[in-house]
């Protein structure tokens, strides 16, 4: 037995061959103690390491940034794991969000169309963000303010905050988009913001509902309140009784003016993903949401929305000089204004 201590111990005590001496005796239970002592602790020693190494490996898993194997790689640009400042996502922490926009003019159904949006339990859309001056005073004041929104900081009646898994919000044309649209596509295709166009076919009823609601703005024909969007169609029949007479001098200057604003717009941001839509064909057919949904890659549901359509039935019955209107349309690209259903 002292032999192996020796074997351990060798470079520190030559042991002789045992003589049974007690000094001796003791010296060897004194090394035999060392030795066992500091083997021990050598091996708690390499077990704490193990254990620290363990849980920092630990600390990991749940620090790494989340990713979803399962993910088609194409889509890796298009998810975000935002972690907003305000506020933990706590379970969906991991889920992906996608970012978009909804591009659009007023008057082209896109209240409505947002508020089915916002009907599914994942969607965040937070309305008009831009109709605030201040935040489209210049293209960095734009920059923070989308940085803000798709980090889910932004709150409005709309967020879904933790389980969104698309963040967004609705852009009119006139609001800044048009003269920044150069930083704006750059910051676009930086983050992976799918662009959603929202576009009214139907010009002509168009102008009349921007006529009507800019008419409403100060006559508040609802109880003395202006709706641009109303709920029931007893509102929407009153709304529509207004019939706004249309300048026929610049009905067709007008008309060309919006259409070259849309092909503008889908000119600038064609480098960007994106959909486009037409309000006419979602009233048409709902299954046109579908495709949204897709798009934007979330779970399909039924959407639904509590808004009612105000213009229903023939144009005829909307404006007041329909005769001038209908001879300066007739036989021009626009006539077909006059006759379609929405
Ligand atoms: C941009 O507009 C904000 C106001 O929204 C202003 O505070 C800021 O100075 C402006 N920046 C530039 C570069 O003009
Ligand atoms: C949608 O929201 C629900 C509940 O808020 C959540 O459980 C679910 O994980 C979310 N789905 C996605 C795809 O984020
Ligand atoms: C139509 O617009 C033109 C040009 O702005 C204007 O001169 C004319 O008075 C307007 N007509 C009516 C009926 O308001
Ligand atoms: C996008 O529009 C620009 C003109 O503004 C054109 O030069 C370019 O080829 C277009 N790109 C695509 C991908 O269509
Ligand atoms: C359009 O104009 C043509 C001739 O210019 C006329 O025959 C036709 O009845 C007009 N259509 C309508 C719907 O007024």
């Amino acid at each position: 037995m002292a032999e192996e201590i020796c074997f351990f111990a060798k470079d520190s005590i030559i042991i002789k061959p045992p003589k049974k001496s007690p000094a001796l005796l003791r010296m060897v239970v004194v090394m035999f103690t060392l030795i066992f002592g500091i083997y021990i602790c050598s091996i708690c020693l390499k077990q704490t390491s193990m254990e620290k190494t363990s849980k920092y490996l630990n600390i990991e898993v749940i620090e790494r940034p989340c990713h979803n194997h399962d993910m088609d790689r194409s889509q890796i640009p298009y998810v975000h794991y935002p972690k907003p400042k305000t506020f933990s996502r706590a379970e969906c922490g991991c889920n992906p969000v996608r970012l978009f926009a909804i591009l659009s003019m007023q008057r082209s159904g896109s209240g409505w169309f947002e508020s089915l949006l916002n009907s599914h339990m994942n969607v965040s859309s937070n309305g008009e963000i831009f109709s605030v001056k201040d935040r489209r005073q210049n293209a960095s004041s734009i920059l923070r303010t989308l940085d803000t929104v798709y980090n889910l900081d932004f709150f409005t009646s709309a967020s879904k905050n933790h389980c969104s898994a698309a963040v967004g919000f609705k852009w009119m044309l006139n609001q800044g988009l048009m003269e920044h649209h150069k930083e704006i596509v750059e910051y676009f295709n930086k983050k992976g913001v799918s662009v959603i166009f929202l576009f009214r076919k139907n010009l002509l009823r168009r102008m009349i509902s921007v006529l009507s609601n800019s008419y409403d703005r100060y006559a508040k024909v609802l109880s003395g309140t202006h709706k641009s969007h109303v709920h029931s169609h007893e509102e929407a029949d009153t709304l529509a009784k207004y019939k706004p007479e249309i300048n026929t001098t610049l009905l067709i200057t007008d008309l060309k003016r919006t259409e070259v604003t849309v092909t503008e717009a889908l000119e600038y941001f064609n480098s960007t993903r994106r959909m486009i839509l037409y309000y006419e064909d979602i009233v048409r057919n709902r299954a046109k949401l579908v495709d949204v949904l897709e798009f934007l890659r979330l779970p399909v549901m039924d959407l639904s929305s509590r808004q009612v359509k105000i213009h229903n039935g023939p144009l005829r019955e909307h404006i007041k000089n329909w005769d001038d209107v209908n001879k300066i349309l007739n036989g021009t690209a626009y006539e077909r204004f006059l006759r379609a259903d929405y």
